[in-house]
């Protein structure tokens, strides 16, 4: 009996219930199946995982059919004849099913040419060595680890090998130069020196791979424990030139006169470490990365003063929009979020000096509204200075912001500000149509109020109203 053979890989009583379910509609098909891929490598590691991936030698569509009767009534399989690929989602599982084949990949495409072959085969064109582990789902061998290519050593020396020659594996599909450095900056491995070689040879060929694939690989990098890893990686290999040239308009240190500027690029990397170490938010890591990407347009020199990047914040955050066009991310919340942050991320530093105003904490407190917060961990993530007593006396700084935003905002409540006059109300009092006097008024008690001119209520605003109305001779009608 299959349920009673070890596993060499340990697995769950549910995953096994499922691997068992799994062999014995191999079984019964008359089709040897392994379980390949990503699960094993995850499983091996000890890292949580509920995508599985089967290989059969022989048809992985009528496999996945008669898996998914035997798992329940109506569950779903999703196939893709062309391709000889499908899925069975089962409660938390996600089970993706494919014949055997030998590929031969065309050269300017991705397309791949399918011929049906053997595991060794599969393992053969799979794209690293952690990646082609198999376990057999037989009944001869049920739950051995079948490790052609020592995979289960560079598990263990951390180390991204390819089965073939680096170069033919990263011309068969060549986001896998991507996925070496996502799997390096993910798992803090090391690349194979002849891999990385191959990818530094072979960069170029990433331009064949759509946007979508290579976003998402760089997502699975900027999630990582720590992003600069693989963000190093990527400059390093040549490919951050082609897929992100703003990124390397960052890089190196200009003098003058004696004077250098920080290298904006590894400050960059700095930052989006020092974020990743309070949030997992993969936008939130994105706008650390992006917050200084103004810098190379607004760069000058000013004799006697040194190296000013004046406006970076602005033009960063018009170039935001445009990053995340190219890099097809989400257009609405994520990217204005992102834009926000990376133009109001100089605004607490400033605020970080002496005698500031109530009025220029309440109008930080408007501009940023809910986001106060992340902006307040982004400019924490933004001090990088070696020096500690430096960083120590910033960081307690910005303990001071804090504390003034929570005591204005107790007091005043602008966080999520809505007008206690609006502009219906205006046009009401005054019997007036939409147009400039309207928004003219309603400026200006927004400015009375952020100004602390005026208490942020509805009988200080519609007091304030009536006297700027009556400068511009308007009488209320009620
Ligand atoms: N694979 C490959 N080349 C690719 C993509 C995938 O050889 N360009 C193979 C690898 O054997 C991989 C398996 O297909 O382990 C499954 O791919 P995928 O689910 O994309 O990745 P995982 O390795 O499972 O890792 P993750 O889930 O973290 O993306």
């Amino acid at each position: 009996m299959i349920s009673s053979k070890p596993l060499d890989i340990p697995c769950s009583l549910q995953e096994r219930k499922v691997l068992e379910k799994i062999a014995l509609a191999a079984h019964d098909l008359g089709v040897p199946a392994y379980l390949i891929g990503g699960f094993v490598r995850d499983k091996l590691l000890g890292r949580r995982t509920k995508d599985m991936d089967v290989v059969c030698v022989g048809d992985g569509i009528a496999l996945a059919h008669q898996v998914a009767a035997a798992l329940g009534d109506n569950v779903p399989v999703a196939f893709f004849k062309t391709y000889g690929t499908a899925q069975v989602k089962w409660h938390e599982f996600e089970i993706e099913f494919v014949g055997a084949r030998k590929e031969s990949y065309r050269r300017e495409s991705r397309n791949p040419e399918v011929v049906a072959g053997t595991l060794q085969d599969d393992q053969n064109r799979r794209d690293f060595t952690i990646n082609a582990l198999a376990v057999s789902l037989r009944d001869a061998d049920y739950g051995t680890l079948i490790d052609p290519f020592e995979g289960l050593a560079d598990l263990d020396l951390k180390m991204i090998r390819t089965p073939l020659e680096p170069a033919q594996t990263f011309s068969d599909d060549p986001l896998r130069m991507m996925r070496a450095i996502r799997f390096a900056s993910q798992l803090q491995f090391t690349i194979a020196d002849n891999a990385f070689k191959a990818i530094q040879e072979n960069a170029e060929r990433i331009r064949i791979i759509t946007q979508e694939r290579i976003t998402d690989e760089f997502n699975k990098i900027m999630l990582s424990p720590k992003p600069s890893v693989g963000l190093d990686l990527l400059y390093k290999a040549g490919l951050l030139k082609i897929i992100f040239p703003q990124m390397i308009d960052m890089v190196g240190v200009e003098m003058y006169e004696g004077k250098g500027h920080k290298d904006n690029f590894y400050h960059t990397l700095q930052v989006v470490d020092n974020i990743s170490v309070h949030t997992h938010d993969l936008w939130l890591r994105w706008a650390a990365l992006l917050h200084d990407i103004g810098k190379p347009a607004t760069k000058k020199f000013e004799p006697g003063h040194g190296w000013t990047f004046h406006g970076h914040d602005a033009v960063g955050g018009k170039m935001v929009t445009r990053i995340f066009t190219k890099f097809k991310l989400p257009l609405h919340d994520k990217m204005k979020l992102v834009r926000k942050l990376v133009e109001l991320h100089l605004r607490p530093i400033s605020l970080t000096k002496e005698n500031i105003t109530d009025s220029a904490i309440r109008r930080l407190l408007f501009d940023a509204g809910d986001d106060i917060e992340s902006l307040m961990l982004l400019c924490e993530a933004d001090i990088t200075s070696k020096n500690k007593s430096k960083v120590k006396r910033y960081l307690e700084n910005f303990e001071l912001v804090r504390a003034r935003l929570k005591e204005v905002e107790e007091s005043d409540r602008i966080r999520n500000w809505q007008p206690p006059v609006t502009g219906e109300m205006i046009m009401e009092t005054f019997a007036l149509k939409p147009g400039r006097i309207v928004g003219d008024l309603k400026n200006a008690i927004r400015e009375a109020i952020l100004d602390g001119e005026i208490a942020n209520t509805y009988e200080a605003a519609y007091a304030f109203m009536l006297e700027k109305a009556k400068a511009l001779e308007l009488t209320p009608v009620k």
